[in-house]
């Protein structure tokens, strides 16, 4: 099984990745959480993403597409991968195309989780993640069983830097100008499935099982 993730900033990509990978047991992989761990880490590399994540700006594509060709070579990813934040660009499209092509192998599907603009700025002020495992919660929409506190492993919960409202406007507008033009390039492969980001977690993930059964 070969998904991507696609949708707006806040659309509930990782949430249901994460959902996705627990059912059906193939890995998650989010560049977005690759690179704060880099960050965590004080790496070269989290050094460099830094700056752009800081700005609502997409990192580079030779840095991410480096990163992410290193993660799909390791041992877990044999039978398959949910992809969430990646790909971003047509750039970064063509070249994972390329990368399974060349290995005789191609993506099943890629779920375009959709959701209008005026409810992301509602999601992202909301959010919070633990600064141990990246779980992520809502306040109000998917809320924490101890307030504060990762349900997953106990760690603490914090607001990512990058959704302040400013941030996510700019990341919104990124999104729009060079994400959403990856809904029609897999149209054309003939892989898009949308799902409405707007019902609850459990039903959007119901809607995605159905997609994948
Ligand atoms: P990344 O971490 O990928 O951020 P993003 O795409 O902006 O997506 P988010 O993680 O913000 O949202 P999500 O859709 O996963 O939503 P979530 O499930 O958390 O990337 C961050 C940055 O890294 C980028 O800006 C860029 O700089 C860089 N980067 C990453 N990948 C890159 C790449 N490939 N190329 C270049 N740069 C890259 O949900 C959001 C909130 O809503 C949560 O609080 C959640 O609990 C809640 N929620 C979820 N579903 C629902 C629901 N159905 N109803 C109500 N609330 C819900």
């Amino acid at each position: 099984m070969k998904i991507v993730m696609l949708g707006a900033p806040g659309a509930g990509k990782g949430t249901q990745a994460k959902m996705i990978s627990a059912k059906y047991g193939v890995p998650h992989i989010s560049t977005g959480d690759i690179f704060r761990a880099n960050i965590k880490n004080g790496t070269e590399l989290g050094e460099k993403a830094k700056k752009y994540m800081d700005q609502g700006l997409l990192v580079p594509d030779e840095l991410t597409l480096a990163l992410i060709m290193d993660r799909f070579a390791q041992d877990d990813c044999k039978n398959g991968y949910v992809l969430d934040g990646f790909p971003r660009t047509i750039a970064q499209a063509e070249a994972l195309t390329k990368s399974l092509k060349d290995n005789g192998d191609a993506l099943d599907m890629a779920i375009d989780v959709d959701v209008p603009d005026e409810n992301i700025i509602e999601r992202m002020g909301g959010r919070r993640a633990c600064v141990n495992c990246g779980g992520t919660y809502h306040i109000l929409f998917n809320p924490p069983h101890r307030a504060g506190f990762c349900d997953l492993c106990g760690g603490e919960l914090s607001i990512r830097k990058d959704d302040l409202p400013e941030t996510v406007k700019k990341r919104l507008t990124v999104y729009h100008e060079q994400t959403q033009p990856l809904i029609d390039y897999y149209t054309g492969e003939g892989i898009l499935r949308t799902v409405d980001g707007t019902k609850d977690v459990n039903e959007v993930f119901a809607a995605i099982t159905e997609l994948l059964a």
